[in-house]
């Protein structure tokens, strides 16, 4: 390892670290500073939405808690079966569906994951391949509607997506892919330089929830971290960084969902 290596290394292990007795006199956080905030919701591109199933009865929802945490494993092969929409909108929801509101000058919003100070930075987005009822193609989930947009990629993005995953064919090939990227802003607001480490955070909670909600339907799911930023980011149209516009987004998760083999763990 050379010396710029470990020097980087020595840095990434203090953003692991959190609040220190001396910081109390650091910098006022944007909050503290009075400044404007930024919602937790993005504003939707598209008028016309495509609303999802809500009613999760008929989903036959299974497991216990004890069932479904021992039976959480990566999942990288998937029956060649069509996930439905119902299916879908319970995962989406599952992981970032919307419990309750609260306030009203600067709503915030309650949701299925916790996320620190509730600023719920991150936005999914949602490459459906092979959906009942949905075309294939890029979508962007829309929490407050729990609906989805439709997110303008190339028509032909498999190959695109197969390199954006490091050559990771299963998970670009999935019945759906989901790629989660952050608006840090919404948490730096708050916390300051704390913030990167809490998204961090609110991201393995949020995807922690889709292994276990799809357990509980028959899906297996497979977490994805490698995965080439810059590719990613250009195919879901972000601008490149580093930036400090406060509406500044790139990807920073993925995971593919699909119906599972029996011993489908293939680590
Ligand atoms: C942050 C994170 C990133 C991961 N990235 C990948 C990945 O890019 N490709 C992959 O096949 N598995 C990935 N995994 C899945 C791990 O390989 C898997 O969790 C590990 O092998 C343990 O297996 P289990 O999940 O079945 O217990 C990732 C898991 C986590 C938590």
């Amino acid at each position: 390892m050379n010396d710029k290596t470990k020097y980087q290394i020595m840095k990434n292990r203090e953003f692991l670290k959190g609040y220190h007795a001396g910081d109390a006199g650091a910098e006022q956080t944007d909050q503290e500073q009075k400044l404007p905030g930024i919602s937790s919701l993005k504003r939707k591109k598209h008028r016309n939405v495509i609303p999802l199933p809500a009613e999760f009865n008929k989903l036959g929802i299974s497991g216990d808690i004890w069932d479904l945490i021992m039976g959480r494993e990566s999942c990288r092969k998937f029956l060649p079966e069509e996930l439905t929409l119902p299916e879908l909108s319970f995962l989406l929801w599952a992981t970032q569906g919307i419990r309750k509101f609260a306030g009203n000058k600067n709503p915030i919003t309650f949701r299925s994951v916790p996320s620190a100070g509730s600023r719920h930075p991150l936005e999914t987005y949602l490459f459906a391949n092979h959906v009942k009822g949905l075309e294939k193609g890029a979508y962007h989930y829309l929490p407050d509607e729990h609906a989805l947009e439709r997110w303008e990629v190339e028509d032909d993005y498999d190959a695109q997506l197969t390199r954006a995953l490091c050559g990771q064919h299963f998970a670009a090939a999935a019945p759906a892919l989901f790629v989660w990227s952050a608006l840090p802003y919404r948490t730096e607001w708050r916390y300051g330089l704390k913030a990167a480490k809490y998204i961090l955070l609110d991201a393995g909670h949020m995807c922690q929830n889709l292994y276990l909600a799809g357990g509980s339907i028959g899906c297996g799911v497979c977490a994805i971290g490698a995965y080439d930023q810059d590719y990613m980011d250009e195919i879901l149209g972000f601008a490149p960084g580093p930036s400090d516009n406060p509406l500044y987004e790139c990807t920073v998760y993925a995971a593919c969902v699909g119906k599972k083999k029996r011993n489908a763990s293939d680590a």
